[in-house]
């Protein structure tokens, strides 16, 4: 798709600018439904759309970050009962639903990726951009990324940076990082993208600074984002009643794969035989149908008016009322470095 570049309109200082909203709840269609679950609350974006569609609808919201939590408490009192705001992970979305008292839910809603709060502020340590300590933990507890970049082997770096941030250049930026850190500890943003930048060059025509993609690798890694997403989606399909929707927007293509390839394993297409070579196999029973037909994207102006929606994409599907199948391994695959699957790293 083509997208056209022009000047940008100021900021209007929202946190968080919800992409692909309205989409996202058509594709929800939660008229006359009892409880949807908002996996990444945020900025409580979609989770306040869906509680003003319809009076009858009641909201789990998760998010794993703290301080999306606490901001999220006046939403709650605003809310008057209708929502349940939950610290947690939605790779065990079930359980929170099911901790929550409810034996199923009718939508389910996935915004990957980090929030425009998370990345705005130096401190969280997430963007190049503003110079901070070289965090990126959504949940502030684990390993940070400084852990990681001060005492991964040079041979984890490099995959790290290679699959999750697909650098072609990874392994001279795993060897910049060890050699830098010979003679000191790498301790913030500022410090990382000067390392990247040593041997990565910048790109005038695209525009985008030589240290995104190590940035987006790290980040990828420290949170567990794309083994977190293959959990989600079966979290998803067990928990969801017959009928309900689960909508999902990502913002790269890993974390699209995985969707698109779960989807269509999951709604049949990939198992189909065609009408004149009938399949002699039982075809595996369908726990989704398609909702959206390929993915949707943000329209030119809703990029223009929030260039974080340009790579977003919405894909959506509904459940049947076939029992959830076992986990689909081919996109735990997909989640994995090569050395935890058995993969050749392709370098
Ligand atoms: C793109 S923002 C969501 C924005 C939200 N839709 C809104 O309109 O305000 C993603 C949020 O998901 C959270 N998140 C990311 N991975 C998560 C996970 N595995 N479990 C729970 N929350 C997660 C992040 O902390 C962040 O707050």
């Amino acid at each position: 798709m083509k997208r056209v570049r022009e000047a940008r309109p100021p900021s209007d200082g929202a946190p968080h600018v919800p992409v692909l909203l309205a989409e996202v709840l058509t594709a929800l269609d939660l008229p006359g439904r009892t409880l949807a679950v908002d996996g990444t609350f945020g900025a409580g974006g979609y989770t306040r759309a869906m509680l003003s569609v319809d009076p009858s609808v009641h909201v789990l919201a998760i998010d794993r970050d703290p301080g999306a939590i606490a901001d999220g408490a006046p939403l709650v009192a605003a809310a008057q009962g209708r929502l349940t705001l939950v610290p947690g992970r939605f790779g065990t979305l079930d359980a929170c639903v099911r901790n929550a008292g409810h034996p199923q839910a009718d939508a389910v809603v996935l915004d990957i990726g980090v929030s425009s709060m998370q990345i705005d502020q130096a401190e969280r340590g997430f963007s190049f951009r503003h110079d901070g300590p070289l965090d990126m933990r959504m949940e502030r507890a684990g390993r940070s990324a400084a852990d990681l970049v001060n005492e991964a082997e040079e041979g984890e770096l490099a995959d790290i940076i290679y699959h999750y941030g697909e650098e072609r250049r990874s392994r001279a930026v795993a060897r910049a990082i060890v050699e830098a850190r010979r003679k000191g500890r790498i301790e913030t943003t500022a410090a990382l993208a000067e390392v990247v930048s040593s041997v990565v060059w910048a790109d005038p025509a695209s525009g985008i600074h030589p240290a995104t993609r190590t940035f987006q690798g790290l980040r990828i890694a420290v949170n567990d984002e794309l083994g977190e997403l293959v959990q989600a989606l079966h979290a998803a399909e067990r928990i969801l009643r017959p009928g309900g929707r689960l909508a999902v927007v990502t913002f790269h293509s890993l974390e699209d794969r995985i969707v698109k390839q779960f989807f269509s394993a999951r709604s049949g297409r990939a198992a189909q035989g065609s009408r004149h070579l009938p399949s002699l196999e039982t075809p595996a029973p369908r726990s989704f149908t398609a909702v959206t037909k390929g993915p949707v994207l943000p329209t030119d102006s809703e990029t223009f008016a929030n260039p974080r929606a340009r790579s977003a994409k919405l894909r959506a599907v509904e459940r049947t009322d076939a029992p959830a199948p076992a986990p689909l391994a081919v996109i735990e695959t997909l989640a994995a470095l090569p050395e935890r699957t058995g993969r050749s790293a392709r370098r």
